[in-house]
């Protein structure tokens, strides 16, 4: 078949993403693209490659046919087999899976499109920023190719000052959901692959030299002094700008130095520390004499003390529960907006949770300034899950990518206490190697939060018995965490009073994962499987046996809410679902919810 080729303009490699202006941006609202958009479902990648499997939008073969060219026929000869006009809708943010019944197993391609008007400002700059696109996004603006981002769960953006049209715009997405051996995650899942521009998409406008990156966060509850640093876009020196926050009439006027950033100290004596009893948030204003950004930060230390995690310098016991981003009631799938997250962190606080585990990827920045807000202390991981590619340079930089830039655009949230790493990774050398060269990265960014990874446990030489956690990675870590499916996988309840444990590490040690499976509604002996009883009494039997973990700090178990796994198909009891919530698809509380509810409004 001959695909009638020819140059239609040149395609630029546009400026593709950079982390760094993350939280500059992110904190603005811009221009909504966000509703209907309209599709093609691409399974053979017919709008990238031709049919040599040449990509199109390489500088020799761009061509009409390629979909991102949204255009129609140039002259009679011209065969053009698309046209997004008469193509399917679909709404964004949202995963295609739960949106349109045939794509509910789809892993492939497809093209998204948006037409929108636009009137750039004089002398402003112009980018297209999406808060996230599972899994790897291929972007053009009126044609022309702005970039390629890879990873489903953080967000990135394009500089599309003098690209983006006065007048009619055409932005086309080509969104690749298909798993990867060397992809981050990996190939293999115990979740839902949902596809899609599963996040919001804004056009953000900023003056010329704009407030591109800032952080603000206390230095220690002794000194009440409270550091930061704000980055301009612009490396001019000495750019006047002010920082005030007026509930603590303070306002320093500053100056940038030969790299457009300034480093701040300042000390206040009335300052109110953040915490979940006191989610207390400070207006934080900063100001130049053509910008202005707001946010809401709260001010808070956290750190560990041997066997101790101490928030503002008190001991905490992390009454946890891990969630995914998913809000499955009446067959929706991912969380796409801040209703949905609301709901998730407030079924965690009828649970009277102080802290929650956000399984296994970054989730919406919804969810994070929810946190701030309703004093829930947070758990942020990178999907660096189970059998990851450990050898492969590309994968490493993937990981480490994610891990940017999500510390880049939550580094202000108080409610971010713990950056993990992974998630029951192999203890071997490469992935040891792989995580700690990862968590070095993470330091360098963020040194005022905990580092960890869910770890795992393993019995005792000849002691069956006896479980202890031995793993290199704990050495590196602040905090020993590992997930236990004791009375399980394996084993039944009964089983959790005959266990011991040592755990050798001079560290705090948290339970990142426990639980049983139960269809809600399925009611019978504790000790038959699947029934609500069962779950129940493995939340009792497991409370009792980790109760006697010396240095225990806390605990997240799996999970707040049933969620979509293609791994989990029992017949009328799973139906895709992985049942170890706490909660049904359905919305409905199981009895181990109300274990959980009481142990966590007795504990200290
Ligand atoms: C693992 C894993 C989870 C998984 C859970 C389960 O620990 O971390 O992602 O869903 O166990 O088996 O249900």
């Amino acid at each position: 078949m001959r695909i009638s080729v020819f140059v239609t303009g040149l395609i630029l490699g546009f400026s593709s993403t950079f982390a760094g202006d993350i939280n500059g941006l992110s904190s603005r609202e811009g221009l909504s693209l966000n509703g209907d958009w309209k599709i093609i479902v691409d399974p053979y990648e017919n709008g990238y490659y031709n049919y040599r499997w040449l990509p199109f939008d390489a500088e020799t073969h761009a061509s009409r046919s390629a979909y991102f060219m949204d255009s129609k026929a140039q002259s009679p000869t011209d065969l053009i087999e698309y046209d997004f006009d008469k193509s399917k809708s679909i709404q964004v943010p949202g995963d295609w899976n739960t949106q349109i019944a045939q794509l509910y197993y789809y892993e492939g391609t497809v093209w998204y499109r948006k037409k929108f008007d636009y009137s750039p400002s004089e002398n402003k700059k112009q980018f297209i920023f999406f808060d996230a696109v599972n899994y790897k996004a291929e972007v053009y603006l009126n044609g022309h190719k702005l970039g390629t981002h890879t990873g489903g769960f953080t967000p990135f953006y394009f500089d599309v000052t003098n690209r983006i049209h006065k007048g009619s715009n055409s932005l086309v997405v080509k969104v690749d959901n298909k798993r990867l051996k060397e992809g981050v995650p990996t190939l293999n899942t115990d979740w839902w692959n949902y596809g899609g521009i599963t996040r919001k998409v804004r056009v953000i406008e900023t003056p010329e030299n704009f407030i591109s990156d800032f952080e603000l966060k206390l230095e220690s509850v002794e000194s009440k002094t409270v550091n930061g640093h704000i980055q301009l876009s612009d490396t001019t020196v000495g750019v006047d700008l002010v920082v005030s926050i007026p509930e603590l009439k303070k306002e320093l006027k500053l100056k940038t130095n030969d790299s457009g950033r300034v480093k701040f100290s300042f000390n206040t004596k009335k300052l109110e520390l953040w915490s979940p009893e006191n989610p207390k948030l400070y207006s934080v204003h900063i100001t130049t004499a053509d910008d202005e950004l707001s946010d809401r930060i709260g001010f808070r230390t956290i750190r560990t003390e041997g066997k101790k995690i101490l928030l503002n310098n008190e001991p905490v016991f992390l009454k946890g529960i891990c969630i995914h981003e998913e809000y499955p009631v009446d067959g929706q799938g991912r969380v796409n907006n801040a209703e949905k997250a609301k709901q998730l962190l407030t079924w965690a606080k009828e649970l009277n949770c102080n802290f929650v585990r956000l399984a296994h990827y970054p989730h919406n920045e919804e969810m994070l300034r929810l946190a701030d807000e309703m004093g829930i202390m947070v758990w942020e991981e990178v999907p660096v899950y189970w059998t990851i590619d450990w050898t492969n340079e590309d994968t490493y930089k993937n990981a480490e990518n994610q891990l940017s830039e999500v510390m880049l655009r939550d580094r202000n949230r108080a409610s971010v206490i713990i950056w993990s790493l992974a998630n029951e990774t192999p203890v071997n050398e490469n992935r040891t190697k792989f995580l700690t060269r990862l968590a070095e990265h993470a330091k360098n960014i963020d040194n005022s939060r905990l580092l960890s990874a869910a770890m795992e446990r393993h019995d005792k030489e000849g002691e069956p018995h006896v479980y202890v956690v031995e793993d290199p990675l704990a050495e590196v870590v602040d905090l020993v965490s590992f997930n236990q499916y004791t009375g399980w996988y394996g084993s039944t309840p009964d089983l959790c009073s005959k266990i011991k444990w040592e755990i050798s590490y001079d560290k705090p040690v948290f339970i990142s994962e426990f639980g049983a499976g139960c269809k809600q509604g399925l009611h019978g002996d504790k000790m038959h499987r699947w029934t609500e009883e069962y779950q129940e009494y493995l939340y009792e039997e497991t409370i009792e046996m980790l109760g006697q973990i010396d240095g225990l700090c806390g605990f997240s178990p799996w999970i707040l809410v049933d969620f979509r796994s293609p791994r989990r198909v029992l017949p009328e009891i799973q139906d895709d679902f992985n049942r170890k919530g706490l909660i049904s698809d359905e919305g409905i509380k199981k009895k181990a919810f109300f274990v959980l509810q009481k142990f966590y409004s007795e504990k200290e």
